[in-house]
């Protein structure tokens, strides 16, 4: 039987207060999810700040891998169709998680984006987002 250990504190998932997370204070998760999802459509070329509006540990406030990831990627963001993500994040929460998967989406708008984790994970369906 494989144990699902949390590793990775939700804290650790990003520090960024530019993002719009507060709002779940007052709204819903899936509202929130769709305020972020209007708001990323405007940010769609910006790896970084999207990686800083999804609270993904990617970005230039976590690892900055987005500098990196933008510069192989940026000239087929367009023409992408599917992309697979190992761990969605979230720890052991099953409703928790997918935030860099939403990063992607936003990303490659042509693309359904699909995420492995080890912890069995449960996300609410929303367009473009595969699980496994
Ligand atoms: C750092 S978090 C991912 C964060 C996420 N990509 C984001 O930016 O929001 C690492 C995730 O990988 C998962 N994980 C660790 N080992 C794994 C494995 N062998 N197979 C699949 N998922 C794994 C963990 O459960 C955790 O959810």
């Amino acid at each position: 039987m494989i144990s699902c250990v949390r590793r990775y504190p939700k804290e650790s998932m990003g520090t960024v207060s530019r993002d719009l997370t507060w709002l779940t204070r007052f709204f819903s998760r899936a509202t929130v999810h769709r305020v972020k999802r209007v708001v990323a459509h405007t940010l769609s070329w910006n790896l970084g700040a999207l990686a800083s509006l999804y609270r993904t540990d990617k970005g230039p406030a976590g690892h900055g891998y987005t500098a990196f990831y933008a510069r192989h990627l940026a000239r087929r963001r367009r023409s992408v169709k599917s992309v697979f993500e190992i761990g969605v994040g979230g720890g052991d929460d099953p409703l928790e998680g997918g935030n860099s998967l939403r990063m992607w989406r936003s990303y490659f708008p042509g693309a359904t984006v699909y995420g492995l984790d080890i912890c069995a994970k449960r996300l609410p369906p929303e367009p473009r987002l595969g699980g496994c």
